[in-house]
């Protein structure tokens, strides 16, 4: 057989911890699918003494995952820290400039850092990989960069953080709010003690990003994504989405259009019809539409030690194959710079839902302001609670433009008779 490729991780978390596992348990598997045996040869991290339920003991170790990157004498550098900057860039670019090919699960690094550290892997001649860092265990930069490759993919979206998924479906399936389920969350484990990454759907956002660099030839744009999180989500807007026939999900969806690139990630009703609608707790989904395949969805776990380190092990053995692909799918100089589409270009349908004082007249002027706007409303519904509270009046409206939007639910907050801030969310046909 011959020479193993020698590997080195910086980073022993759960997925570090977790590739390590994967690569000893199947070593005999990888070395015949890899056409050698791959070896780890260094490690680093942050805490020597952690226990992590694999042994290091045949590993070089470092404190400083930067040196081992310049120094160890290895072929590939697993970087596992995570982080858009600090550390986990300094390993990659320590890596790259010595020649040696990188790993990553870091979308956040890549989102903001991707293109030039692809330049650089192209100038080195050494391979970006970074299959762990779009919905975990689910093989979508393969299938997107290799798979489809004889398509024009035209639209591309998916559920692509578990941990809002968790969240809305815990609240929906036990009728909880999200504040008790993001606790919850916590307790368990599940969530971080500083969510917003998930919940404010910025780790969505970096994985958007990717999958719409890797769909569309374009540069990887995170600053023309436009994001919203989860956190306004009320256990009565999920109801109502039951009782219309929709589930509320947190989509990322990327779309090539005549006047650019749409990039959004928000929360979104979708009708009970569609498969992704029934992807639940923290499973992930991502569904690609080529012009010749027609639609493509794969589903799986987007965490965890195995499922994360199943990628990063698959990224690994393309190494050692020698097989190597541009970063994201075209050479970085042929990566197109498109124009992002703002969101008040956005078109659609919507779901509003207003507090409001009981009395004669509100209906008429809220309508009212609709009728001004040109929004046609396509179904409302109010019931009554009490003469003496707020009652919900809940209405969807026929497609119209996000700006009209915007200004109808501005005019209506300053109405007297509506005691709280609209809630709105946009209805999602999917096609
Ligand atoms: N925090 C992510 C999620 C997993 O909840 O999906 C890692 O990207």
């Amino acid at each position: 057989m011959s020479t193993a490729l020698r590997v080195a991780i910086a980073g022993l978390g759960t997925v570090g911890a977790g590739t390590v596992s994967v690569l000893t348990e199947h070593r005999e598997l990888i070395a015949r699918r890899g056409g050698r045996p791959v070896d780890i040869v260094a490690v680093s991290a942050k805490n020597r003494a952690k226990e992590r339920g694999v042994s290091l003991d045949a590993y070089d170790w470092y404190d400083d995952p930067v040196a081992m990157a310049r120094e160890a004498d290895v072929d590939l550098v697993l970087e596992l820290i995570g982080g858009e900057a600090g550390p986990a860039k300094a390993v990659c670019d320590a890596a790259i400039s010595a020649g040696r090919h990188v790993v990553t699960a870091n979308k956040a690094l890549l989102a903001i850092h991707g293109d030039a550290l692809a330049s650089a892997a192209e100038t080195a001649g050494v391979s970006l990989n970074y299959e762990a860092a779009i919905a975990g265990g689910i093989p979508i930069v393969k299938a997107l960069r290799e798979g489809l490759t004889g398509n024009r993919v035209t639209r591309v979206y998916g559920i692509l953080n578990g941990t809002c998924n968790y969240i809305l479906t815990e609240m929906r399936e036990n009728r909880l709010s999200f504040e008790t389920v993001l606790a919850e969350a916590q307790n368990l484990g599940y969530a971080e003690a500083e969510p917003g990454v998930d919940v404010d759907g910025i780790d969505a956002a970096h994985k958007l990003a990717l999958l719409a660099s890797l769909a569309f030839g374009t540069r990887v744009d995170f600053a023309g994504v436009y994001t919203e999180g989860i956190r306004r989500i009320a256990l009565e807007d999920i109801d109502y989405a039951e009782e219309f026939g929709f589930r509320i999900k947190l989509l990322g969806s990327a779309r090539m259009t005549e006047h650019g690139l749409e990039q959004r990630v928000f929360p979104c009703m979708v009708s009970k019809d569609k498969p992704i609608a029934h992807v639940e707790d923290a499973y992930n989904a991502v569904v690609a539409h080529g012009d010749f395949v027609d639609d493509t969805m794969y589903e799986g776990r987007g965490a965890g030690a195995g499922p994360t380190a199943s990628a990063v092990v698959a990224d690994i053995v393309d190494v050692a194959r020698g097989f190597a692909v541009a970063t994201f799918g075209v050479p970085v100089g042929a990566l197109a710079d498109t124009a992002a589409v703002p969101i008040e270009r956005h078109r659609g349908a919507y779901y509003i839902r207003l507090m409001v004082r009981d009395e004669p007249g509100v209906i008429a002027n809220i309508t009212a302001v609709f009728r001004d706007e040109a929004i046609s409303i396509g179904s409302m519904l109010q019931r009554a609670r009490s003469e003496t509270e707020a009652v919900p009046v809940v209405l969807n409206t026929h497609v119209c433009e996000e700006a009209a939007m915007r200004r109808t639910l501005e005019r209506i907050e300053a109405l007297d008779s509506v005691v709280q801030q609209p809630t709105m969310i946009r209805i999602e046909p999917l096609n």
